[in-house]
């Protein structure tokens, strides 16, 4: 699949409008040949139809869509040179898996030998060699899966375009799916756009992610970056397990702020774009969070915990009641652990401080 690698993807002020309603605003994304980059966000905040704009399927209200620098914006979906596997699969039912990933081949008028040998590389490439003869009803869900992704490599796309390819399978077999195509991706080279609501899958499988919230992107960052340091609100309780802390901003330096939280001020190496005085929510990590059965920090009461494998899993209630996970170590953690203990926040890897919205 020589020919699949090394294609930069760029989105140019991509905007999406049906009717009144905005489904896209003004996005920009430039994606790396042979990255692997995942557009996350809640159902109904626009991937599908970022999805099918770069395929061709939708024509942006305003904006373009390029590969390698050349606009493709003019180009209808089949001369674009791009896959897209779409979250039912949508197999012909009538043919057998080889007439299946052989099908636009066919469609573009090959001849039969090249279309055979094509068939032939793209069943080994997804494992499916043994299958080819069979009908997609006799199939798995897992199978059918990877014979729609060996159709759309089948046309050797410059981009490769999956829409919740994971979401029709049960959990083991997701994960087992989730690494095939971490693997086909790396080995191939190409370029690839997944479209995702579950942000394990996203951290896990991509190079970046883009975040986006109801047509606006939130952040397009690295996995450990969107993690560590998320840059809005929504991104840092879409992503991970967020324990957001009220406190009120005391002072600050251009590298630091105090928030004052309870009898408790903790100086946090962010300054943060908020007003001395104002309220804040300072979120905290359930690992970035230590408690402990000796005076010190916060004084908390122990609402449950939950044994989870190697590690304890704490709900605590702050002095307000607001509720706090934390995660420990089963075996670093205070055993004198009872119905009231005291927490400590890591200050150093506090993820983000955020102003109070005026809802909550
Ligand atoms: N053809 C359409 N006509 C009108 N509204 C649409 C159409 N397609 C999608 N939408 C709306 O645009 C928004 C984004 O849809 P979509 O891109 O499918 O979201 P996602 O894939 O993130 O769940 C939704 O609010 C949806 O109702
Ligand atoms: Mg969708």
């Amino acid at each position: 699949m020589t020919d699949a690698t090394g294609h930069a993807l760029t989105l140019a002020h991509i905007t999406h409008r049906f009717g009144e309603f905005v489904a896209a605003r003004d996005i920009n994304l430039e994606i790396r040949p042979g990255e692997l980059i995942s557009l996350l966000g809640p159902s109904g905040c626009g991937k599908t139809t970022l999805l099918k704009i770069i395929a061709g399927f939708q024509r942006q209200s305003e904006g373009d869509v390029l590969v390698d620098g050349q606009s493709i914006s003019h180009l209808p979906p089949n001369r674009r040179r791009i896959g897209i596997v779409f979250q039912n699969y949508a197999l012909f039912p009538h043919m057998t898996v080889a007439e299946n990933v052989g099908y636009g081949l066919a469609a573009a008028g090959k001849p039969k030998n090249e279309i055979a040998a094509t068939v032939e590389e793209m069943l080994a490439v997804v494992q499916m060699t043994a299958f080819g003869g069979r009908l997609p009803r006799e199939l798995s869900g897992g199978q059918q899966q990877r014979v729609a992704l060996a159709r759309c490599l089948a046309i050797r796309p410059r981009i490769l375009l999956l829409d919740e390819p994971f979401s029709a399978l049960d959990k083991n077999l997701r994960l087992d799916m989730q690494i095939e195509i971490k693997h086909l991706q790396r080995q191939s080279g190409i370029t690839t756009v997944l479209v995702t609501h579950d942000q394990e899958e996203a951290l896990s499988i991509s190079d970046r992610i883009a975040v986006l919230s109801r047509g606006h992107l939130e952040q397009f960052d690295t996995p450990t970056e969107i993690y560590d340091r998320p840059r809005s609100l929504f991104v840092n309780t879409f992503v991970g397990t967020a324990n957001l802390i009220p406190g009120v901003l005391e002072t600050k330096t251009a590298h630091d702020a105090s928030i004052r939280i309870g009898e408790t001020v903790v100086v946090v190496p962010l300054p943060g774009p908020v007003a001395i005085g104002a309220p804040v929510l300072v979120s905290v990590r359930p690992e970035a969070l230590r408690l402990s059965s000796s005076p010190g920090g916060l004084p908390v009461r122990i609402a449950a915990v939950l044994p989870i494998g190697p590690s304890l899993i704490y709900e605590a209630l702050l002095a307000d009641g607001t509720p706090v996970k934390v995660v420990q170590d089963r075996a670093g953690s205070d055993a004198a652990l009872s119905d009231t203990a005291f927490l400590t926040i890591m200050a150093h890897r506090i993820s983000g401080l955020f102003a109070k919205p005026s809802q909550s």
